[in-house]
């Protein structure tokens, strides 16, 4: 039994060529095994629970017991895959309001900072820091990354200037390269704690190393839960007799077969707002990866069932180069983290002066499974073909789940379309261009050219 199944019945004009397709997908897969492809320098997120992750939280869990100064907000400070896996599984898991509401939890909010150059989401996030009892980890592989390190030096400076540049470095958590980079130097420099990113390891595929779980076992996850739910779809590749049956190979082998008939756009549907950062993680696994030579699906996302009433007009009648993958979940009830798990159901209400008794007693997760499967016919018998990926639930154990099945399968991807996944040279060019208008020493010139033509 999987953990992440597939469905392929919608792949209607796709069917033939995806089953064409399932062969290279599977020798693409074995390539990424045996590390015969593109990028095998970077193939380290490859079996990683196994090969690493169980040590990786046994270290992490001792740290975590040896803090001994009280902390209630864990701030992390990163971009791009150093905070898009760990805010994926604590938007997924964590009760929403329980910022707002004194509700006991096993959770300690996590907020970011990093992610943007927004200067008012900094302001805030201040004001925040000064309610309460801040952690940070901050969070960069490369130790350069503009956005992370500016956030960092303003949080470092309100830090030291709050609790003293001594108690302020046990509050401080550096998760960077072994050897490189400023953000190591400066870690050793002022005795933060440190973690290495294992340089085999790049940024989108490192949920699952100690990027994604350390901030997640500050604010209380239990990790192992999501490294067994990897372990379970790197186990069933593992003891496959064949693999063509393995629903990583078919989903990928469903996402090339739309690639070259002429599709542009994979929209990911979710069941759940809750899912919104796994959306967004995957955007970027599958933009970043896949996005090279003028080749790849661009990645998008229907949310459940708000967007059915914005998008949902494109999907099911605009331009007609979509695919679409839809995430089902059997039980959408929250189940893990600060959420007790309950159900609400219709009422019934005498008069029916509302007409909604026929939906009496069914549960709203019941009414949105059957909103997801009607669009889902809608949007094929509108032209847009695609699968169904199946989940039971959403716990830590899916999450883990999820992020194996679409890194194996984004990297099956990368094979199948020649580019190398693990690279990201196209992001470079605009770091370039802010260097150089921002007057990075180094970059005058180009500064001085990018400023006559703005
Ligand atoms: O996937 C990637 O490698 C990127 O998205 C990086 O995660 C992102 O650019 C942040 O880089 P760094 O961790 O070096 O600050």
């Amino acid at each position: 039994m999987h953990t992440v199944s597939i469905d392929t019945r919608f792949l209607g004009e796709l069917k033939d060529s995806a089953d064409a397709s399932l062969e290279r997908s599977v020798k693409a897969l074995e390539a990424i095994q045996s590390g015969e492809c593109q990028g095998s320098e970077w193939l380290g997120w490859y079996d990683y629970p196994r090969r690493h992750g169980f040590d990786v939280v046994r270290t992490i869990s001792s740290y975590k017991e040896s803090i001994d100064f009280h902390y209630d907000l864990v701030v992390v400070i990163g971009i791009g895959g150093s905070y898009a896996g760990t805010k994926a599984v604590d938007d997924a898991i964590a009760h929403k309001y329980q910022g707002w509401i004194d509700k006991a939890s096993a959770q300690i909010p996590i907020v970011y900072a990093g992610h943007n150059l927004s200067e008012s989401e900094l302001v805030e996030l201040i004001d925040l820091m000064d309610a309460k009892q801040p952690l940070v980890n901050v969070i960069s592989k490369s130790g350069t990354t503009t956005e992370p390190s500016v956030a960092f030096r303003v949080i470092r400076r309100y830090l030291e200037q709050r609790f003293g540049v001594e108690q302020s470095a046990r509050r401080i958590v550096a998760t960077t390269d072994k050897d490189r980079g400023v953000l190591r130097s400066l870690a050793e420099e002022q005795g933060y704690k440190t973690f290495p990113i294992p340089a085999d390891i790049g940024g989108r595929f490192s949920v699952l190393s100690c990027v994604g779980l350390i901030p997640l076992a500050l604010a209380g996850y239990d990790i192992k839960l999501l490294l067994e739910g990897a372990d379970a779809v790197f186990e069933s590749i593992r003891s496959a007799d064949n693999l063509s049956q393995e629903p990583v190979v078919q989903y990928a082998a469903a996402r090339i077969a739309a690639f070259e008939s002429g599709k542009a756009v994979e929209v990911l549907a979710i069941p759940e707002p809750r899912l919104i950062g796994v959306l967004e993680w995957w955007k970027q696994l599958f933009g970043e990866s896949e996005g090279k030579d003028g080749k790849g699906l661009v990645p998008t996302g229907l949310v459940f069932t708000t967007d059915l009433h914005s998008l949902g007009q494109m999907v099911q009648d605009g331009v007609r180069n979509l695919f679409e993958t839809v995430i089902t979940c059997k039980n959408a009830t929250k189940t893990g983290g600060a959420s007790v798990e309950r159900s609400i159901k219709v009422p019934h209400l005498s008069g029916n002066c509302d007409q909604l008794n026929y939906l009496e007693g069914r549960s709203i997760s019941e009414i949105n499974m059957a909103a997801i499967k009607a669009s889902q016919l809608a949007h094929f018998d509108g032209g847009v073909p695609g699968v169904e990926l199946n989940i039971a639930t959403v716990d830590l154990h899916t999450l883990g789940a999820l992020f194996a099945f679409f890194e194996v399968s984004c990297a099956i991807g990368g094979v199948l379309l020649k580019v190398n996944p693990f690279d990201q040279p196209g992001v470079e060019e605009y770091k370039k261009n802010l260097f150089g208008l921002m007057g990075k020493p180094g970059y005058e010139e180009l500064g001085g050219s990018i400023r006559s033509r703005l």
